[in-house]
Parts: structure tokens; sequence; C-alpha cells
């Protein structure tokens, strides 16, 4: 174990100083230009990943239901998927997610963040347009997947103020 990470470290070291391309912290560049390297977010010992995606219509949704992000903002990586609106962890490691739903007049904006089915973080808002979510940590193992669903069934997600974003820290 000890030798995995030894070398697992000199591999890291090693290719930060080699590959200067991946510098783009202040490229000016969009995200598209990024996912043109093609390299799916694997920069050698690690799995650089993160995504945003927003709902693209307004909707109430049943207890139990996954939240539709449907529209995809940024997916660097590709860890989200947006035809189950779920994300995957590519590699173990900590992992940071943030949501916030946008209510409607008279219903709730009552989540809960999903880890592989069991509930592991809430959040709950009720009345007139409120704006509500969480930002979490949580260490994943690879294939872990996380998403958002509806723990009332007047949950509602207005369209344009409710989003759901993640990222790899390392
Ligand atoms: C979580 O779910 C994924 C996908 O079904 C599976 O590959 C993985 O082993 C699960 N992890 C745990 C800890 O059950």
């Amino acid at each position: 174990m000890k030798t995995i990470a030894l070398v697992c470290l000199v591999m890291c070291l090693t290719f930060g100083m080699t590959s200067s391309q991946y510098d783009y912290g202040d490229s000016g560049e969009d995200g598209d230009v990024l996912s043109s390297h093609n390299d799916h977010g694997y920069h050698g010992c690690r799995h650089r990943v993160a995504f945003s995606a927003v709902t693209s219509s307004s909707a109430r949704y049943n207890s139990g239901t996954t939240i539709r992000f449907t529209t995809v903002k940024t997916n660097y990586g590709h860890a989200y998927n947006s035809g189950n609106y779920r994300f995957t962890a590519p590699s173990n490691g900590l992992y940071v997610f943030s949501w916030s739903i946008g209510t409607h007049k008279s219903y709730h904006g009552e989540t809960k963040l999903m880890k592989n089915g069991s509930t592991y973080h809430r959040s709950h808002c009720a009345g007139v347009y409120q704006q509500c979510g969480a930002t979490i940590t949580i260490i994943l193992n690879k294939h872990d997947q996380v998403w958002l669903e509806s723990s009332n069934s007047l949950t509602y997600a207005f369209t344009g103020y409710s989003s759901f974003s993640g990222w790899k820290l390392n």
C-alpha cells in the first residue's frame, strides 16, 4: 500500500511538472476549450471533475422522485449524466456538492441529496418563493452515485432558479 502511494506521488509530481498545458487557470478560455483536451478529466493520479446543471422547465416533484437537472452548464470530466441526473464518482476521494431550489408560491423546496440510494443530507423551505439548498462535503468511492430527490410531494423547482453542482476536491 505504501509503495503504491509513493509511486502515485512520484507520478503526480512528474506529471505536474511536465504538463504545463493543464495550467488553464488564467488562460481566459471557456469550458468548451477545456473539454477539447479530450482527456475526460484524467490527470495522472487524480480525476478532475466539475459540473453544474440546471432545470430546463419548472415542475412539481412527488416525494422520492429525482430532480431533473437537464440543462448542463459545465460538465468537465463528464461525471454528471444529464440522462438520469446522477453524478458518478470517477475515483475515490473527497467531493463537494451544492444545490439550490427556487420554490413557487405555496410550494416547498424540500430535497435530499442521495448517495447510492441513502439520504446524505436534507434541505427544506416552504412558503412564498423561497430559495433553499445546501453545500456538503462527501467522501466517495469510485462508481458511487449522487443525485437529488424531492422529499415532499409539494416540492417545486422553479426553472432559472434551481441548480445542482459538484466537483472533486482531491
Ligand atoms: C454504489 O452504486 C454503484 C452503481 O450502482 C455501485 O457500482 C457501487 O458499488 C455502489 N457503492 C456502494 C458502496 O454500494
